[in-house]
């Protein structure tokens, strides 16, 4: 199972301060069963560049990589980028250096705001490029949007990824168990920045899944390995 959405690389952004943090929240994931965690950093283009941001992440995960104890079995690692929504976003050269590695996909955090006709206009730009927008934490932008905006998006050619804890809340349990029946959401990922107030905690969440809707509602999930076509194919900026 694979954790597609997480703040694992130590030093990144507000997600794990250090390598020793990093390698407690690997723990975790192991204790879980999760046996592939994908590192998507924020990135905020008004803050930095991609070539910096890119640097930056080769230089943490090299620092976590020399800490992994030889022998010891870790999920497998992989990286991209929790890209924020940015006007003009669908005209950005680099956007395929941002991708998940060795994907088209891009993990997109969408505006915590009511999205406009221009915003989902851009997040159809993104997939006329080629590269297939996966929608970040669902569930954040429902208290800002009425349905119909967000089935509108739904409906798009994206991917959507939820969070553990859409799952895991009383409050919205229902409803993503719900969304996720009708094979609205295609990755979840527990989007963990910590070891205390935000955990690894997908495994909870899958607990909770294959108890109430059965195994193969966890199996119906998309499983990067099995992607063919534009999203698999190797991303060339
Ligand atoms: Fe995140």
């Amino acid at each position: 199972m694979t954790d597609f959405h997480t703040h694992l690389l130590p030093g990144m952004d507000d997600g794990s301060d250090s390598v020793s943090t990093s390698l407690l929240m690997l723990d975790m994931w192991r204790s879980q069963g999760i046996d592939q965690v994908i590192a998507t950093p924020h990135f905020y283009a008004e803050y930095t560049t991609p070539e910096r941001f890119l640097r930056q992440r080769a230089k943490a995960r090299e620092e976590l990589t020399e800490v992994l104890t030889e022998g010891e079995t870790y999920p497998t690692l992989r990286y991209g980028a929790e890209v924020r929504f940015f006007d003009g976003i669908s005209g950005t050269e680099v956007l395929p250096s941002l991708c998940l590695e060795g994907t088209r996909l891009l993990l997109l955090e969408m505006p915590f705001v009511r999205w406009t006709e221009r915003m989902l206009g851009e997040v159809e730009e993104i997939r006329m490029r080629g590269i297939r927008p996966v929608i970040a934490h669902l569930e954040r932008y429902i208290d800002f949007n009425p349905k119909k905006l967000l089935r509108r998006l739904m409906e798009m050619d994206v991917f959507i990824q939820c969070n553990a804890e859409f799952f895991l809340s009383r409050r919205t349990s229902r409803q993503a168990l719900r969304l996720l029946e009708e094979d609205r959401i295609h990755f979840l990922g527990s989007d963990a920045h910590n070891t205390t107030s935000r955990p690894p905690n997908l495994g909870q969440a899958l607990e909770l899944i294959e108890k109430k809707l059965g195994r193969r509602a966890i199996d119906r999930l998309l499983d990067l390995e099995k992607l063919t076509g534009v999203d698999s194919e190797a991303v060339r900026p």
